[in-house]
């Protein structure tokens, strides 16, 4: 974050920095300008270490800036943290992202006998901006002749005490707004840091050097050309990034699950007619006709989204679709064309690898329409139509309502589409949109269950590892349910198709494996009961996702989380409920750190 003209900028860029927290977190600092000088002050740890050193001084300053980090150069040290500044402290750098060709930029400035202090790929950013300075340009001029010899994907900003009034940043695919206030300009990596000072943002774009002074900005490109970005107004409450009495973002999100996937569905269900719209659809107007075939791109939970995306999509429409691990696409020779529809499924809408297949996928002509949870975000910009998820702000680094508005936006787009082929009658759209309204119950039905999960929790919280099993649509519940324990448990668990087990994994279980199998009512109920039993036989614990009164499982299972029966397509939507409420409940028993679990970070925005 970077504030120039702000009274007390030390306290902003404190409080902008714990709405940023979520993006990493290993390490802080600020460079804030006072007296002539910077005051640089960075510590190892969590944001608190540096707010306990700043809380020590009056607010103070009007300029400068701040910085999170997650580690990719070095360890997460008080050396390495940020910012970085240059031989003689006159010039400080705050980064995201990576600078890829820094070693060679490294050696040829030690050649000239400067010093390094730190591991980080940063540090020489300061070097570099410093000697422009000394050459005679201004710190825009410097930044931005700085920025042309760079190659990666980053974002960084700069401050000087030789230009005392002055934040110069540059985004080049790692995000960067704009907030322009009376009297005030700020920047920041994400909209919520901007909200308590100004409605007003611009998002900046690739290659755009932007530079703040108390009175506005002003942006170019890497060349020095004047370019114009748009401002819009965020109408966002800001009650939505605050934890409103909850021991953790993570709780309050998924207790916000029934609301964030009846939100998702309200503009696009239309009650009085029984009918489905998606407009992201239309935006695509005769490029939909040409295609063939769709893949999602997708990290992590929006991963397994895209899994249940397919089954909803091949079952519904007919349509083959291939589910790619972002970061795997990108290394393929096959990745897209006109008939190729390419579906990025993104909460954050900035995860690079998801970002790279998005390009990757655009160059070779690929229509693209996007899943996503932030308007503003690259991915929601760079894409031909969005398909809007309307979670709110998720903080929680374990994603929970994100995930449950993708599954809901995917059997949209599925009844969309097969509408739209000819594959789905209207009555038959009408006939599904009635459970698919009612969903929410069933989810509101299971989050009552959480004391009775904790309990289960409670009793299973030191095992050392998990077995997830589901299949059919179920199977990537198993995967997300595996996902969640271990990012913020650290307890190993694995997710496996049910009807795997039997080629590998099986050899795992004995006595002390807990193995948690989603056998809810569908067309693979009977296998997944045999699946039981086949755990059973060797010793194995079951813990049984089942429908309420669900006596066969309850004879088969250790413990029985009951959850509302509904239709198999929207079973994932409350099957995942017992399974967020189980990984929460062990972390916390374990005392976890539950919404900044260790070496993650919310926003990849590293490939
Ligand atoms: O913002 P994105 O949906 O692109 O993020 C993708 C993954 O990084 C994310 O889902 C990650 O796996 C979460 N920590 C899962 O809880």
């Amino acid at each position: 974050m970077g504030v120039a003209g702000k009274p007390g900028a030390s306290r902003v860029l404190i409080e902008g920095l714990k709405t940023l927290e979520y993006r990493g977190y290993d390490s802080a600092g600020v460079a804030i300008q006072h007296e002539g000088g910077l005051v640089v002050l960075r510590r190892a740890g969590k944001l608190a270490e540096l707010e306990a050193a700043l809380a020590e001084l009056e607010p103070f300053g009007t300029t400068g800036m701040g910085h999170t980090r997650w580690a990719t150069h070095g360890p997460p040290t008080e050396q390495n943290a940020h910012p970085h500044v240059d031989t003689h402290e006159r010039v400080a750098v705050v980064h995201n992202g990576i600078i890829e060709n820094h070693e060679a930029m490294r050696r040829e400035l030690e050649a000239t006998g400067c010093r390094f202090r730190s591991d980080t790929d940063t540090e020489v950013l300061a070097h570099l901006i410093s000697e422009r300075i000394k050459a005679g340009d201004d710190l825009s001029e410097a930044v931005r002749v700085t920025a042309q010899r760079l190659e990666g994907a980053y974002a960084f900003v700069v401050v000087s005490a030789d230009h005392p009034d002055t934040v110069v940043g540059v985004r080049h695919f790692s995000p960067l707004v704009v907030g322009l206030a009376e009297g005030a300009s700020f920047l920041a990596s994400d909209i919520p840091a901007l909200l308590p000072h100004t409605r007003s943002v611009m998002p900046l774009e690739d290659g755009d050097v932007v530079t703040l002074r108390p009175d506005g900005v002003s942006v170019c490109d890497v060349d020095g050309a004047a370019v114009e970005r748009p401002t819009r107004t965020i109408d966002w409450d800001p009650v939505r990034i605050q934890k409103g009495g909850y021991k953790h973002f993570m709780m309050k999100e998924i207790e916000e699950q029934p609301a964030a996937i009846a939100a998702t569905m309200a503009s696009r269900l239309d009650d009085a007619t029984g009918s489905i719209h998606m407009d992201a659809l239309d935006a695509l107007g005769d490029r939909l006709r040409a295609v063939t075939r769709m893949t999602f791109v997708a990290c992590g939970t929006s991963w397994h989204a895209g899994l249940a995306g397919k089954f909803y999509i091949e079952n519904i429409v007919g349509m083959p679709v291939g589910v790619d691990y972002a970061s795997e696409f990108r290394y393929r020779s096959i990745r897209g064309g006109p008939d190729h529809l390419i579906v990025p499924i993104t909460q954050s809408g900035e995860t690079a690898d998801t970002l790279g297949a998005l390009r990757d996928a655009k160059a070779e002509g690929s229509p693209l329409i996007s899943i996503c949870n932030v308007p503003e975000s690259s991915a929601a910009r760079e894409s031909d139509a969005v398909i809007q998820t309307e979670a709110g702000p998720e903080i929680g680094v374990a994603s929970t309502k994100a995930f449950t508005t993708q599954l809901v936006a995917l059997y949209m787009l599925a009844l969309d589409l097969g509408l739209r082929r000819g594959v789905l009658s209207h009555d038959d759209v009408e006939a599904r949109i009635t459970p698919l309204r009612r969903v929410r119950y069933a989810m509101e039905g299971a989050l009552r269950q959480a004391a009775l999960v904790k309990e289960v929790a409670h009793r299973y919280a030191d095992a050392q590892d998990f077995l997830f099993l589901g299949r059919g649509v179920n199977y990537p519940i198993a995967l997300e349910g595996a996902l969640k324990l271990k990012e913020i448990s650290y307890i190993h668990a694995e997710g496996y198709p049910a009807g795997e087990m039997k080629h590998g994994p099986i050899a795992l279980i004995d006595a002390s494996m807990p193995v948690v199998t989603i056998a809810t009512p569908g067309r693979v109920y009977e296998k997944v009961l045999s699946n039981i039993e086949e755990v059973r036989a060797r010793d194995g614990v079951i813990i049984a996702v089942c429908a309420e009164g669900d006596e066969r499982v309850r004879a088969l299972a250790d413990e029985v989380l009951e959850v509302p029966a509904v239709d198999e397509d929207l079973s994932p939507l409350v099957n995942v409920v017992p399974l967020q409420l189980l990984a929460y409940y062990i972390a916390e028993k374990r005392g976890c750190d539950i919404d900044q679990p260790r070496n993650l970070a919310k926003s990849v925005t590293v490939e």
